[in-house]
């Protein structure tokens, strides 16, 4: 297989064309590419900047990041979601300043031991804050590889995936893992991109297989179509003398630790007057609520679910028995609260925040 090159041409398109300016550029500091990499992994480069920047802000270092109170830190990541993700980033904090001193382990293996962290930012951390030669594997870097060498084996096989590994082994610049790391991340992500790649001004335009045999909009080629689940919620919006009853998810489940109002999930679509009758039963609310307001359908995409939402607004005069143990939360107040991007949305669209 011919490679030899590759990486020369993609630095020289680094040097040249890459105009992509992201403040961990240059980085050395293992917490800031730590940081940056885990946000990246949540959201696109755009959005994940001003996170960043707020995590730096609040904590420049992982000792500040070990010593913060776990509410400040999820309310920082709120919108971002997957909060497994910020729960690994505190608990690997807190590991790292007591097993290690506070000090970043400085070898691949060490940093992949690490709770939340995978060979993707391990490799990242480990070339960026050390030079260790370990390639970045993600999609955008089977994309890249599959298109240039005209492989079709499927990307989400385990075959795929070793030999894709194989070949980002193969192609990396180990005199300059950092460089050659980087600018093959931006490279995916803007000029061989999954759909609209720019291909005629392109480095690898005369040895890309894929662009020669007129076949990159077929590559990479994925075995598995992702199966999405769609999830309703209801949520009851219960004012009682100008409180809202809220609760932290606890269970097992996305949203882990954010916030929510009592909450009615059905497989599919339901009449709500319905609905109401039975959390009326349930002793949520009492007989002489009020229904104030049912909300337009608020949707949030995930990775593997589709979640459709409606907000049903009810006033009682005083506080139902069944919610007793739900927090009971000034109107004024929830701002100070995390809760997931679409609790959020809805809370801005009715002009309550
Ligand atoms: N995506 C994930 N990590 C990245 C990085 N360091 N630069 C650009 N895109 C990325």
């Amino acid at each position: 297989m011919k490679y030899k090159g590759f990486s020369k041409k993609l630095q020289i398109w680094d040097l040249k064309f890459n105009d992509r300016a992201m403040p961990w550029k240059k980085e050395k500091d293992p917490y800031k590419i730590w940081l940056s990499e885990i946000i990246l992994q949540q959201t696109r480069v755009e959005q994940g900047l001003a996170y960043y920047e707020k995590f730096i802000k609040h904590f420049p270092t992982i000792k500040d990041l070990a010593a913060a109170n776990g509410k400040k830190v999820f309310k920082l990541w709120e919108g971002l979601g997957y909060y497994t993700r910020c729960k690994n980033l505190i608990f690997t904090a807190k590991e790292i300043v007591e097993q290690y001193n506070g000090v970043f382990p400085n070898d691949y293996h060490e940093i992949l031991k690490l709770k939340g962290i995978g060979p993707y930012t391990a490799a990242a951390i480990a070339s960026f804050a050390f030079n260790q030669p370990y390639p970045v594997v993600d999609g955008n870097v089977f994309r890249v590889l599959s298109r240039y060498f005209g492989i079709d084996t499927p990307i989400d096989t385990t075959e795929g995936k070793n030999l894709f590994t194989d070949l980002a082994n193969m192609v990396l610049d180990k005199k300059n893992p950092a460089g050659h790391n980087q600018a093959m991340m931006d490279f995916g992500a803007t000029v061989c991109k999954p759909v609209n790649p720019i291909c005629e001004p392109c480095v690898f335009k005369k040895s890309c297989k894929a662009f020669l045999q007129n076949r990159v909009e077929m590559l990479p080629v994925k075995n598995k179509k992702t199966i999405v689940k769609k999830r309703q919620f209801y949520f009851f919006v219960i004012e009682s003398k100008g409180k809202i009853a809220l609760r932290e998810r606890l269970e097992k489940d996305i949203w882990l630790h954010l916030h929510e109002f009592p909450v009615v999930e059905t497989q599919k679509q339901e009449d709500i007057n319905a609905l109401i009758k039975n959390v009326q039963k349930a002793g949520w609310i009492n007989k002489d609520a009020v229904l104030l307001r049912i909300s337009k359908p608020f949707i949030q995409k995930l990775t593997h679910q589709v979640i459709h939402a409606i907000f049903i607004e009810l006033k009682v005069t005083k506080t139902p028995a069944a919610l007793s143990k739900y927090i009971w939360m000034d109107r004024s107040l929830l701002q100070n609260i995390s809760f997931p991007k679409i609790i959020r949305e809805y809370l801005k669209s009715s002009g309550q925040q």
